[in-house]
């Protein structure tokens, strides 16, 4: 495991597009697995000027998105599908055949997850995929007790989520009470793990998931059995990891 640490949010942002733009290079037709929430939005913004300035090219790029609410349809504003082309692909010149977010609204839950692992396993397995954390130490919506071993399936979100993203809601009643998630087995399928965290709200999260045991009751540490795993955080979220002097720093 690799853990980058980056003065603030714009540098860890900086330094995570970059990441991403080099496998898009090396592999045009590489396969990108996304996250929401407020921390890789710098990182889509850097990922958007690079194809307008840079003419980063995600023609030929298949993306699948770690995680969605149910019960929200795609328009919906606090949707995962809404927040995804809002802040990334109706930016870029992503092929919308080639975009997979899990579907909310879909009639046979089950069925769907076992269509998205399927796809997943179809086009070869995802490259890269991002992980923002939650200060509970869940990723993507693999909430404290989730099975290491899980995969794409329905969730109960976390008291402690359900308060966080309140935010975003007019009204706390609103908050989704489930959501689909890619499994912990799912995500650690990925060939290459890039979690990202800003700030000192996340500096218990980082330190747990560095130094700490792995449990499934904070199921980020099991990033510390990943082959290719890179953090990338910023000084703050950084700054319980006690020894960050020496190795960790770049
Ligand atoms: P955040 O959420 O990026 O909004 O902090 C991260 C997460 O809950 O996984």
């Amino acid at each position: 495991m690799l853990v980058v640490i980056k003065k603030n949010f714009e540098e860890m942002s900086a330094e995570a597009a970059k990441l991403i733009a080099k496998l898009i290079h090396h592999k045009p037709d590489c396969v990108l697995g996304f996250a929401t929430g407020s921390t890789p939005l710098g990182t889509y913004k850097e990922l958007i000027r690079m194809h307008k300035e840079e003419g980063l090219d995600f023609s030929k790029v298949t993306t699948f998105n770690l995680d969605e609410y149910v019960g929200l349809p795609p328009r919906h504003p606090q949707s995962y599908h809404y927040y995804m082309w809002e802040n990334l692909f109706k930016h870029i010149n992503v092929d919308k055949r080639h975009v997979h977010i899990p579907h909310g609204m879909a009639d046979d839950v089950e069925d769907f997850c076992d269509w998205y692992e399927q796809k997943i396993e179809e086009v070869g397995g995802i490259d890269l995929q991002v992980l923002g954390i939650g200060a509970n130490g869940h990723i993507a919506f693999n909430e404290p007790g989730s099975s290491l071993g899980s995969r794409t399936r329905i969730k109960t979100l976390d008291e402690l989520t359900k308060r966080y993203n309140a935010r975003f809601f007019e009204n706390p009643e609103e908050v989704p009470k489930y959501a689909i998630t890619m499994g912990v087995g799912t995500i650690m399928d990925a060939k290459h793990l890039l979690l990202l965290a800003s700030g000192y709200e996340k500096s218990d999260a980082i330190q747990a998931t560095v130094e700490g045991p792995i449990t499934a009751l904070y199921p980020a540490t099991i990033v510390q059995m990943h082959r290719t795993a890179t953090i990338i955080c910023d000084e703050q979220a950084a700054s319980k990891l006690s020894r960050k002097y020496s190795g960790y720093l770049s």
